[in-house]
């Protein structure tokens, strides 16, 4: 079923406020989400934070349940975490490496994995070895298929880069992958929300993704998948009393499933805004979902390649909803000046810079992008207004 768009925007209040094409930043929360969170927090402040959390044990456990249709894996697969970053680094850093081991990954890997790859092939004598982009800019499939060996022990790929509408194939990177019994750890943070994910047609052995992009949940929110054949491949880099029961002076037992990967703090609020945001998701449908935003991305990228000095910049066979684009003249910083400037007429944009994602920015010399980033409660009006006053900004 095609999306409801009137009432989409009826249950966001931010799109009374905002013309809002920053969803690979942050989305605007659904009212549910924002009612749900602000709902639990009323409690905490009356009965207290663990009374409340006993109370609620069965809300909070829906989390677990939303991840579970989303993901099509079982819950105890599943750990939260506060960041999409500590989920896939909780997973990471508890893979066994040592000298002369391999990590394969693509170009668009994004900056923060990339930094703790460096850091680990410092301290282990791994190596990390970029996989060529074939002539779309996505993974070169085949490229990987040839340059594996006993020695690669893990696959890592960003599954959407953070400064692009480049969608990576990443069922066929998971079925290179299971053949080769290579660890796969796919960042799934840009897809989340916007498009379908199965871990079975993925075939990865762990996702990680952030409550607030596409998912439309809170900040301060992400979460792991671990497969369940994968768990005991690995440690968790860090333990406390929720991830393991001290047993004996000298023993430690695991959680025997993915909330091996958790801790006992969180932000119980937060949680339950990403349970209810999952939800949410899935009662309009994925499928429904990408459909509406790979269209209204696709047209305004037709839209802004009419408009003067403008360059759409996007790679990929298959594109999703982040539009990048450059002007021609405008560079670094004078491309932040251009979002501020959109801001004052309350449009959202954000831009990305060289760290984000370094490989492809300095394959392609780029010093900045502009990005508009778009959701299934956007308008054609919306981008009609947004191409407007681009143009006027960018043409006086
Ligand atoms: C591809 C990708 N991976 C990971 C992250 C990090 O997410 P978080 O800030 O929740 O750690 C981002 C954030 O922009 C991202 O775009």
């Amino acid at each position: 079923m095609p999306i409801d768009v009137e009432r989409a925007r009826r249950e966001t209040p931010g799109c009374a406020h905002v013309l809002h094409f920053n969803n690979a930043g942050a989305s605007l929360l659904p009212q549910a989400v924002t009612e749900a969170m602000v709902r639990y927090l009323q409690r905490e402040s009356e009965i207290g934070g663990y009374e409340a959390a006993l109370e609620s044990q069965e809300t909070i456990g829906t989390f677990y349940m939303a991840l579970t249709r989303m993901l099509g894996c079982r819950p105890e697969e599943i750990a939260y975490a506060e960041s999409a970053t500590r989920a896939w680094d909780m997973a990471f850093y508890g893979i066994p490496l040592k000298p002369g081991d391999r990590i394969l990954t693509g170009r668009m890997e994004y900056g923060s994995n990339w930094i703790a790859m460096l850091q680990r092939a410092r301290q282990t004598g791994a190596s990390i070895e970029v996989v060529p982009s074939d002539e779309t800019g996505q993974i070169c499939v085949a490229a990987l298929r040839g340059m594996l060996d006993e020695r690669v022990k893990l696959i890592a790929l960003t599954h959407g880069p953070i400064n692009g509408g480049l969608v990576n194939p990443a069922a066929e990177v998971g079925k290179i992958a299971r053949d080769a019994g290579v660890l796969y750890l796919l960042d799934a943070c840009q897809s989340a929300g916007q498009m379908p994910l199965n871990v079975e047609e993925l075939g990865c052995d762990f996702l990680s993704a952030t409550g607030r992009k596409y998912l439309r949940g809170p900040r301060g929110t992400g979460f792991l998948y671990v497969r369940e054949t994968a768990l005991n491949r690995l440690e968790p880099p860090f333990l406390d009393m929720f991830a393991a029961e001290w047993v004996s002076r000298d023993a430690y037992q695991l959680q025997p499933n993915a909330r091996r990967f958790e801790q006992f703090e969180a932000n119980y609020a937060a949680k339950i805004g990403l349970g209810v945001a999952v939800d949410y998701a899935l009662q309009w449908g994925l499928d429904a979902i990408q459909e509406r935003i790979y269209t209204l991305a696709a047209n305004l990228r037709a839209r802004l390649a009419l408009l003067p000095r403008i360059t759409v910049q996007d790679l990929g066979r298959e594109q999703c909803g982040i539009v990048s684009f450059t002007v021609e003249g405008m560079e670094g910083h004078d491309l932040w000046y251009l979002r501020n400037r959109l801001a004052e007429q309350r449009i959202h944009i954000w831009t990305s810079i060289p760290s984000g994602t370094r490989l492809d920015m300095d394959a392609r010399n780029l010093t900045r992008l502009a990005r508009a980033s778009l959701h299934y409660y956007n308008t054609e009006a919306e981008s009609d207004r947004f191409c407007t006053t681009l143009r006027t900004m960018i043409t006086s």
